[in-house]
């Protein structure tokens, strides 16, 4: 056999949890490029090297698994998988036996039944839950295997206090070790997948323990709050940080106005806890319920999507402005919407933390225009408002509670809900959330372009980003670029001298900026609408256009969001309330704006 590849020196895991791959033979056929196999009497032939679980599930037979997940590399620590396998003096392991000869497997013998038992009463000797209270309840592997091998009694005992506190110093994830069964999911994901390292198996034999740092808080190490672990924990041993309470609090004070945002993302997830099959959005039926729950007003979180993009698109091109005109600057600009992406490079490529943009994620703007415009135009005071946002992700609870997101005075967001925790509340009010009446979002925050959307797929923000600057220094839309395959303007965007330019007939000189940022009316003297090309100008007189498509707007920045339409230096004078940089006394920031310390739960 070919000695495993090379452990990658860039991967921080060490060695012996690092996946091996091994290398492709040369010739596979000369070894033998498929093998056959038995499984319960059924012959089948698999490539060579297939786990006999991923060759039973091929022939649609059930092998019970709990520390393995196919996201994964291989365990092997639960044996709850375990398998009868002709010639073999024990049982072995299904997930993690590769079969590379000829065998016979029996997957439910009498003695295979045993032990799957065997081992499931030890699991629960250990852990202690009552199902019915546990956030995990009807959702559990454990419990649907008890279930499944007619658990009815512990065998080898079981616990009948909690033994360990709950560690919910993060505003993230909350950890039970009660309900571990240390089947190192969460080490495997946080370490293999995430790169970040901060859960690892602890001490030996029965005093194995999953921990962190000197078994430190969640809290209080090096943790992204990204909620993968708990994507992937097979029990209610971890589970995200859940504010319902408090949101039901705030609803049933009639003192407070509670205002919901809800991202697109959640919207097409929500069916799914209501028996829908995955991907059909219910947009308009949650909007039916959330009010019917109390809210209220109900916004749409691609509103401040499209803040957002505008942005992080004008901030990507005053640094192009800065780069064309042989200026440093710090390029290429990352966006900064995902707060686990933040802290990751907070924490381990610091001296990245420049290329970030300095741009709030839609989550906060909207939270922070809420708790300001909104606020006055209402006659609201800041403090009875309450902000609440519907996410994805575990890590926008952490964002809300970042201490510089407060530039107004009062927190942007109160409140992060996911998925699961919104729809639990719909179901504790009684609601058919599928077959409810539709409704729209409430003015002034339904309205959006397609930005917001996209911001659900990977790379869709800078997408997002990239077509708005593609519009602002080109003047026409992106759609019309795509159709003359000319979507590229090079020329101009290095401040050469357009073809044919002549500043008399509207065309865009060369200058010491570049011919973009005129357009932009951004560089000192600048005209708006200098260089927009005819038929932008036909748009903006009302003559011609495909009626469907938006006009292109000379940029509204300077108005909407304070920005001086001319730039005194380099620097950009961001509006305060949307940038993740704020003027803060006493607060203790790395270069470019970035905590040095993290909050905790109080
Ligand atoms: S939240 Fe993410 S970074 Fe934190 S422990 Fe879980 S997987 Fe690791
Ligand atoms: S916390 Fe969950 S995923 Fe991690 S070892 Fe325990 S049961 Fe497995
Ligand atoms: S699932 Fe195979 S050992 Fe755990």
């Amino acid at each position: 056999m070919t000695d495993p590849a090379p452990a990658n020196p860039s991967r921080r895991a060490p060695a012996s949890q690092q996946a091996q791959v091994l290398p492709a033979p040369a010739n596979a056929a000369a070894i033998g490029g498929s093998v056959s196999l038995t499984i319960n009497g059924t012959a089948l032939k698999v490539p060579l090297g297939t786990t006999i679980l991923e060759a039973a599930r091929t022939a649609g037979i059930q092998i019970p698994t709990l520390c393995h997940h196919p996201d994964l590399c291989i365990a092997g620590v639960c044996r709850i998988c375990c398998v009868e396998v002709e010639g073999q003096r024990t049982l072995q392991a299904a997930c993690a036996y590769p079969v590379t000869a000829p065998i016979k497997v029996s997957t439910h013998t009498r003695k295979v039944r045993q032990a799957r038992r065997h081992v499931l009463d030890l699991l629960l000797s250990e852990h202690f839950g009552e199902c019915y209270a546990c956030g995990r309840n009807l959702n559990c592997e454990l419990q649907s295997l008890a279930r499944d091998y007619g658990v009815d009694g512990f065998r080898f005992g079981h616990p009948e206090r909690p033994r360990f506190p709950i560690d919910r110093s993060s505003y993230s994830v909350v950890r039970d070790r009660d309900k571990c069964i240390l089947c190192r999911r969460c080490v495997r994901t946080c370490i293999d997948l995430q790169e970040v390292g901060t859960l690892e198996v602890l001490g030996r034999s029965d005093r194995s323990r999953i921990g962190t740092f000197l078994e430190k808080p969640l809290g209080g190490v090096v943790c992204i709050n990204c909620g993968q672990c708990i994507n992937r924990c097979p029990t209610g041993a971890l589970r995200a940080n859940d504010p319902t309470d408090e949101v039901w609090a705030a609803i049933q004070d009639p003192a407070k106005h509670v205002v919901i945002q809800t991202a697109p993302s959640p919207r097409a997830a929500i069916g799914e806890c209501f028996g829908l099959p995955p991907g059909r959005a219910l947009t308009l039926e949650l909007n039916t319920a959330l009010r019917l729950c109390g809210f209220d007003k109900v916004f749409d979180t691609n509103f401040a999507a499209d803040l957002t993009i505008m942005e992080e698109t004008t901030e990507l091109l005053l640094r192009l402005r800065e780069a064309l005109a042989g200026r440093a600057a710090a390029l290429p600009q990352f966006s900064s919407c995902s707060p686990g992406w933040v802290k990751y490079l907070e924490h381990f490529h610091p001296d990245y933390l420049p290329h970030l943009s300095t741009a709030k994620s839609p989550q906060q703007m909207f939270g922070a225009v809420i708790k300001t415009w909104y606020a006055h135009q209402h006659g609201l005071a800041p403090r009875d408002i309450v902000t609440v946002a519907l996410m994805p992700c575990s890590a926008k609870k952490f964002e809300c509670n970042r201490p510089e997101m407060d530039a107004s005075g009062f927190k942007d967001v109160d409140y992060g809900l996911t998925t699961r925790e919104l729809a639990k509340m719909i179901s504790e009010t009684g609601l058919d959330l599928v077959h409810l009446p539709k409704s729209d979002f409430d003015a002034p925050f339904g309205t959006a372009t397609g930005s917001g959307v996209i911001f659900g797929a990977t790379g869709g923000v800078m997408e997002a980003a990239l077509r708005t600057l593609l519009e602002l220094v080109t003047g026409e839309p992106v759609e019309d670029l795509y159709r003359h395959a000319d979507i590229t303007p090079r020329a101009r965007l290095r401040g050469d001298q357009a073809p044919g330019a002549d500043p008399a007939k509207g065309r865009p000189g060369p200058g010491p900026a570049g011919p973009a940022v005129h357009r932009l009316g951004l560089a000192q003297g600048g005209d708006p609408q200098a260089g927009r090309g005819p038929r932008h100008r036909q748009r903006q007189a009302g003559h011609g256009g495909h009626p469907a498509r938006r006009p292109v707007q000379p940029l509204p920045l300077h108005r909407v969001h304070g920005l001086p339409r001319r730039l005194p230096g380099r620097r950009r004078p961001a509006h305060p309330h949307l940038s993740r940089h704020p003027p803060g006394p006493g607060r203790r920031h790395l270069p470019g704006g970035f905590l040095l310390s993290y909050p905790q739960v109080p």
